[in-house]
């Protein structure tokens, strides 16, 4: 294989500029020429290429975001948009491709991958939901991001005797809030995996105030049924009864921003360097992930038909360790 490319795909990742630098600096150490693809699936249809030298990807390890761009690109999810893709692909003589990307991003990884292109895909995403990878790269710095927001809150909220409401990321998954409610040490918190009752949230509350806790924090996922915003109402309409109301910071994209930690930046030139390497001696139509600190590789139709399980009985240890 004399010439491939790299794509970013779907929701940014502090990491993904590590993973580049390691795809390109490989593949050139493999003799490959690489090209970057602007804008994720977005470019590829439109043909969007960069040529890529190790100069080129300099100075990134050290930088949140990608410098690709990336983008959700409906249009990816129709044949139409793949056969304009693999038009393009051909055009510029590429053999090959790197998609680092979460579940959605594999999904289409998976798809290029059925038409017989050689596609290799990175696990990459802040929710930590995707199968084929016990960590993926971004969630340690997003986690480390709002771990440093509830240790402020906590601060603030310890001078007030307040209770706080933290939101997280995580549209479909509850990773992000159970680990860092964990880490945060929250004395409640809310996930779309497990229904919640408010009035066992508020029992959490007034159970802390009681044993002398000058703050209360809930830690909620974004997809919740009960996210911050849901529950603050909650509380609110019941204020007169339960005599405490709730405070809401939602943190959103801020997560996403930081520059990678020391773990993010290992793991993403870890991944990534295998990624172009399997692709290079001519693996196909797989995952490069890690499972048990070693690089994995899963067949990404294996990884876009599995589930990720969470382990839903750590909500337990984050109540009992709340004390
Ligand atoms: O998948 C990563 C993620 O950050 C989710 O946690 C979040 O729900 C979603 O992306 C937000 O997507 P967007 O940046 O497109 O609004």
């Amino acid at each position: 294989m004399r010439r491939i490319a790299v794509l970013t795909s779907g929701g940014d990742a502090p990491g993904m500029n590590a993973a580049i630098r390691a795809v390109v600096r490989t593949a050139l150490e493999g003799e490959a020429e690489v090209f970057g693809v602007r804008r994720g699936y977005r470019g590829l249809i439109a043909g969007d290429f960069l040529p890529l030298g190790a100069r080129d990807v300099g100075g990134i390890i050290q930088r949140g975001g990608t410098m690709l761009g990336s983008a959700r690109c409906p249009e990816f999810r129709t044949p139409e948009g793949r056969t304009q893709a693999l038009e393009a692909l051909s055009r510029q003589g590429i053999e090959g491709l790197v998609v680092i990307g979460g579940n959605g991003s594999q999904t289409g990884a998976q798809a290029l991958a059925a038409t017989g292109f050689p596609v290799v895909g990175v696990a990459s995403t802040i929710d930590n939901d995707l199968y084929g990878s016990d960590i993926t790269i971004g969630v340690d710095t997003a986690l480390n991001i709002a771990l440093e927001a509830i240790d402020r809150l906590k601060v603030t909220a310890s001078s007030h005797h307040r209770a706080f409401v933290v939101e997280v990321m995580g549209r479909d998954c509850g990773y992000p809030a159970l680990m860092a409610g964990i880490a945060g040490g929250a004395e409640a918190i809310t996930i779309p995996e497990v229904d919640c009752d408010p009035e066992a949230v508020a029992d959490e509350i007034r159970r802390a105030y009681e044993r002398g806790k000058p703050h209360a924090l809930v830690v909620a996922a974004e997809g919740a049924r009960y996210n911050a915003e849901r529950l603050a109402n909650y509380f609110k309409e019941q204020q007169a009864r339960l005599g405490f109301e709730l405070r809401v910071t939602i943190l959103g994209h801020v997560q996403r921003g930081g520059a990678p930690s020391f773990a993010d930046r290992m793991l993403a030139t870890r991944l990534g360097a295998a990624a172009a390497q399997r692709l290079l001696d001519g693996q196909r139509g797989v995952l490069i992930g890690l499972i048990d600190n070693a690089i994995a590789v899963t067949p990404l139709d294996v990884v876009v038909a599995s589930k990720k399980p969470l382990d839903t009985a750590l909500l337990n240890l984050a109540r009992v360790l709340a004390k």
